[in-house]
């Protein structure tokens, strides 16, 4: 365990919960242990006890914030709800009155979306919200994995209505969202060409890509004009550079598009009528739904680049604010695999 310091705020003697949380905004270090009182479901609500959570490039986003503008939504001066934490996989251990869908011992993964509160031991969640079973050929852990970059490059792939056999370009391939963007395009009979750092093009590949290219040679063997999508996972590049690899009527989705870039994509947008896709996503059940339908078909892979316990929040922070982690990356909240 590192400098993650407990604070205790159950002193009633009711059975506690172990919660990370963040009572101000900065760096990894802000982020505590604490113990809570463990919730009471109300009607229609489950209480799950969390296996897995997953710490996600949103997280540290949040924290920070970056960008600050981020604080009009999640508290001005400082959070107004002090645990992150989107995806979480677990077991459902108590429900309220006049539940259905879900009973006690029900293994199920789920996303609790911009409101947060994964980082903890046990969560409450709305029966009909963003949660569904897991299935037996599905561990924990790819149940933690799986919401974050699939729900995001579900919804931007779908934007794109991709047809067989057109060409699109994975940036930032290795990511989160990229990782799982390669495998939904296969799906929908893509040619994907992926583009990431060289040490992680045998992943790449494991996922379906057709070619690899790291970010310099991209630029300097490609040919312009020869993409149906382009779709940019990182957030670093210049919207008229990527739009030059489009055909005409081609699709350029910014996942990780600045406030800047936003402005100058709704620009483009509005006055040359060109398809960019950015901004937030809207994450439904029916796509999580999917995603899982896919895994157990053996036809979608969650990757895990590494995990780390509870009390090594801080470290999991750390490396993925670093930015280089390889799909997901996993909160042992308990061992159960
Ligand atoms: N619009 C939305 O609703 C939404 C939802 C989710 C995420 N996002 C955004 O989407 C982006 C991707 O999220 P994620 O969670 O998938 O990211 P991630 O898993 O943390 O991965 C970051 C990726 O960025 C690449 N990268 C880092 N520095 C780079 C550089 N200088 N040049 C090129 N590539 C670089 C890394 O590749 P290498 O290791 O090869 O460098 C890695 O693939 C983030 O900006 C996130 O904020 C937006």
């Amino acid at each position: 365990m590192t400098d993650l310091h407990c604070k205790y705020f159950s002193d009633s003697g009711e059975p506690s919960l172990k919660v990370i949380t963040y009572r101000n905004y900065g760096p990894p270090e802000v982020l505590k242990l604490e113990e809570w009182e463990i919730p009471i479901p109300k009607a229609k609500q489950i209480r799950i006890r969390i296996v897995k959570t997953a710490v996600n490039s949103g997280d540290w986003r949040v924290r920070k914030p970056d960008p600050q503008i981020a604080r009009l939504y999640f508290g001005l001066f400082k959070p107004k709800n002090p645990v992150l934490g989107l995806s979480y996989s677990g077991v459902v251990d108590a429900i309220g009155e006049g539940v259905t869908a879900f009973q006690i011992g029900d293994r199920v993964l789920g996303s609790k979306g911009i409101k947060m509160g994964a980082y903890a031991e046990y969560t409450i969640a709305n029966e009909n919200s963003l949660i569904t079973k897991l299935p037996e050929k599905m561990s924990f852990a790819e149940g933690a994995g799986i919401s974050f970059g699939g729900l995001t490059a579900i919804d931007f792939i779908n934007r794109c209505q991709i047809q067989n056999n057109q060409n699109i370009v994975i940036y930032g391939a290795s990511s989160s969202v990229g990782s799982s963007a390669i495998q939904l395009a296969k799906h929908l009979g893509a040619h994907v060409t992926a583009v990431c750092s060289k040490a992680n093009f045998d992943l790449v590949k494991s996922l379906g890509a057709d070619e690899t290219f790291d970010y310099e040679s991209f630029v300097s063997e490609t040919n312009k004009n020869l993409y149906d999508v382009f779709f940019e996972c990182v957030g670093k590049t210049e919207i008229e550079t990527n739009l030059m690899y489009l055909k005409k009527e081609g699709n350029l989705v910014l996942v990780g598009a600045t406030f800047g870039q936003m402005f100058q994509a709704l620009r483009l947008k509005l006055f040359k009528n060109l398809k960019i896709h950015f901004g937030p996503i809207e994450e439904t059940l029916e796509n999580l739904k999917y995603l899982v339908s896919l895994v157990n078909l053996g036809k979608y892979k969650v990757n895990i680049d590494r995990s780390y316990p509870l009390e090594e929040m801080i470290e999991a922070h750390r490396y993925v604010e670093a930015g280089h982690k390889k799909g997901n990356v996993v909160i042992d909240v308990t061992n159960e695999s």
